[in-house]
């Protein structure tokens, strides 16, 4: 029987596979991190990467023990039949708190702002845009409560959505408030849903007692119906006076700065450690239950995780994965085939060695290749044309004892003859 990928993982092919669209390309994986890598670190972000499994207990207690990462999604690793106590990261942000504090990195000028991309795991059921294995973009500031670091954060996100070229980006700011500010919301969701429990799924029984917040979250349709019914208040009414003037002052930024954004009180993000600002990029086509990406404040995050300081923190994560299939759904083509400048092909089995020679040297300057069959000259052309190359050059007997090349543009048919001593000066050149 023939092994295929677990379920909901994806193999990034290269270019020209038959199975190719944008969200499986690796080249335009690449493409999309380069185009981010560029927005982020001309802001300032340098790169940090922490490793793929992590304690259980980073994300237990970072994350947050009520949410469905920590409850339903988490990959756990084993090893030699052994349990390690280690799980697959399900996000990025709590690592990076417990790696600026392992690592010292306070002693850094603050705000830091950091960013990393890699693989995230979560055990979700598979669908179109949710995946096991999934990719993200992530952005963090460490070292500020300032309102000025929530509004850039933003911006930043929507400019990575800009430099992408992607238009039918909805920004939706929310502000969950401080913790003292949940817990009156939370109170008051307490009141309002314990009279009419039987209603309510049981996921949302559950999320009753251990966070009633998330039953504003649910996807169960009888949920949505009984909160539509009760004609829930917002989470935003509940913003106590601090929480309420940083919100205002980030929208004060936001606008002075032109970044449109919708508020949507019925933010709430799936993970425990947010507070004040949170917020989510949504898009058309990739449905309105997925979002692009989303981010938050979490202030209290490095405390959970056993800092003696609060360290404020603030950030986002795009799922690379829904960019990809957000610019399809604009109509983004497949990154053009990127050939090589230059492909040697030998007319005599003899001469083989000698094309191998002159595409490797060529390696110093421009990305070349080489037949490894001696060819007939149509069907040269024919084999470089389908890898996508810019110039043929083609070895007889004759070429190789007069120490010339005779090269043909593929595309525009010129054809030229060069000594090939002045090969790397004419690939320098066309490079
Ligand atoms: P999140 O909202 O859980 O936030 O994930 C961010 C993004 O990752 C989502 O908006 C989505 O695009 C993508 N994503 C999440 N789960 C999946 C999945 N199963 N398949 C495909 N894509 C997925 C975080 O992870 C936070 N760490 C963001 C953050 C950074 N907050 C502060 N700093």
């Amino acid at each position: 029987m023939a092994i295929n990928r677990p379920k909901g993982t994806e193999d990034h092919l290269p270019a020209l596979s038959p199975k190719l669209t944008l969200d499986v390309s690796a080249q335009a994986h690449g493409w999309l991190v380069e185009k981010a890598r560029r927005v982020l670190e001309r802001a300032g972000a340098q790169r940090i990467d922490t490793p793929l499994f992590e304690e259980a207990d980073l994300v237990k207690r970072g994350v947050g023990g009520s949410t469905d990462i920590v409850r339903k999604e988490m990959f756990t690793v084993y090893y030699f039949g052994d349990h390690g106590g280690y799980i697959l990261r399900p996000e990025g942000t709590a690592a990076i708190v417990r790696a600026y504090l392992q690592n010292g990195l306070k002693q850094l000028p603050a705000p830091l702002k950091l960013w990393t991309h890699g693989p995230m795991f979560r055990a979700e059921r598979q669908q179109r845009g949710r995946l096991r294995q999934f990719h993200q973009v992530d952005y963090e500031v460490l070292g500020s409560t300032d309102a000025l670091v929530d509004a850039e954060a933003i911006a930043l996100m929507v400019g990575v959505v800009r430099e992408l070229g992607l238009t039918g980006v909805r920004v939706k700011l929310g502000s969950i408030g401080d913790p003292e500010d949940r817990e009156r919301y939370n109170t008051y969701l307490r009141e309002l849903f314990t009279p009419q429990l039987e209603r309510l799924s049981d996921d949302s029984k559950d999320r009753l007692t251990r966070n009633p917040m998330r039953i504003l979250d649910s996807k169960s349709a009888g949920d949505q119906e009984l909160l539509a019914e009760l004609g829930v208040r917002p989470m935003l009414d509940f913003l106590g006076e601090e929480a309420g003037a940083h919100f205002r002052a980030v929208q004060a930024y936001l606008t002075e700065w032109g970044v449109e954004y919708d508020i949507d009180p019925s933010i709430v993000r799936g993970l425990d450690y947010y507070r004040r600002t949170a917020w989510e990029l949504h898009h058309e086509g990739v449905g309105a239950k997925s979002a692009l990406g989303g981010g938050g404040r979490y202030d209290g995050l490095a405390q959970e995780l056993g800092s003696k300081e609060t360290i404020p923190g603030i950030g986002w994560a795009f799922g690379v994965e829904r960019l990809l299939l957000a610019l399809e759904a604009e109509g983004m083509a497949l990154p053009e085939i990127a050939g090589p400048l230059l492909y040697v092909a030998a007319l005599d089995e003899v001469n083989v060695p000698h094309a191998a020679r002159t595409a490797m040297s060529a390696r110093a300057h421009a990305r070349a290749e080489f037949a490894y069959r001696a060819m007939k000259p149509a069907a040269a052309f024919r084999d470089a044309e389908r890898r996508g190359a810019h110039w043929v050059a083609l070895l007889g007997t004759d070429e190789v004892t007069q120490g010339t090349l005779s090269l043909k543009n593929i595309r525009t048919g010129e054809q030229r003859s060069l000594a090939a001593a002045d090969l790397a000066t004419f690939l320098q050149e066309h490079a």
